[in-house]
């Protein structure tokens, strides 16, 4: 497989709804990504949700668990959105890449969580496109530059659109949501690892806000 042959594509199901596609994925080979990792970890959440939220890949415990947003960085996520008046809106939690890329742990030591290339991310964009397309949520929110690039597209810069409410262009093959658009912000692993953790955490929240109010529009 060279980098020019990575894509998803082929490992999508022709028909079927989430059930369908989440069965699929575990067998997606659409990049190298799959050797190392122990499964897919595909969107977890109600079919039904009105708001999406999109990560970067899974990390270590996520692999681990085969879902999403279980550790650290998925702690904080909660806290936030609990922060910003979402604790209690249904959503369906996923990821740009679907397979945790790492750097070989020392020993004893954690697998070191490495950030997936343009051309793995362009290869998994299939699945995040086709969640969307199934669950049809009202809003998504991009968690970081990886997220952006999946889903508002390649022209997305966090640091210039963060916290506004972008549309959503047309999502290959199908159908754009139901409404509204999307709602970039940082990802709550870089809080984790911002100097100034407060204010980076603070951001989120703000962002989260906007989502909050665009949902209660
Ligand atoms: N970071 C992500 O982007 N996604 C997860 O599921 C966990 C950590
Ligand atoms: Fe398939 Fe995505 Fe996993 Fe690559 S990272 S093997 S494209 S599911």
């Amino acid at each position: 497989m060279t980098p020019d042959d990575y894509d998803a594509t082929p490992y999508l199901p022709p028909r079927g709804g989430l059930p369908a596609h989440q069965r699929a994925a575990a067998e997606c080979r659409g990049c190298p990504l799959y050797r190392a990792a122990t499964q897919t970890v595909i969107g977890s959440g109600a079919a039904t949700a009105r708001l999406m939220l999109v990560g970067e890949q899974p990390g270590d415990q996520e692999d681990r668990a085969g879902r999403p947003f279980v550790g650290p960085a998925g702690h904080l996520l909660h806290k936030a959105l609990a922060e910003a008046g979402l604790g209690d809106e249904k959503t369906y939690v996923t990821n740009a890449v679907k397979h945790f890329k790492f750097a070989p742990a020392e020993r004893g030591k954690r697998r070191i969580h490495k950030p997936p290339s343009l051309r793995e991310a362009a290869a998994c964009r299939p699945w995040p496109a086709a969640e969307l397309r199934l669950v049809r949520p009202e809003l998504v929110v991009a968690l970081g530059a990886t997220a952006g690039r999946a889903l508002p597209g390649p022209s997305f810069r966090v640091t210039e659109d963060r916290g506004t409410v972008l549309s959503l262009p047309d999502v290959q093959g199908g159908a754009p949501p139901a409404a509204g658009g999307v709602v970039a912000t940082v990802h709550p692993s870089a809080v984790l690892r911002a100097t100034d953790r407060e204010a980076a955490y603070a951001g989120l929240v703000a962002d989260l806000r906007v989502a909050a109010d665009a949902l209660a529009a």
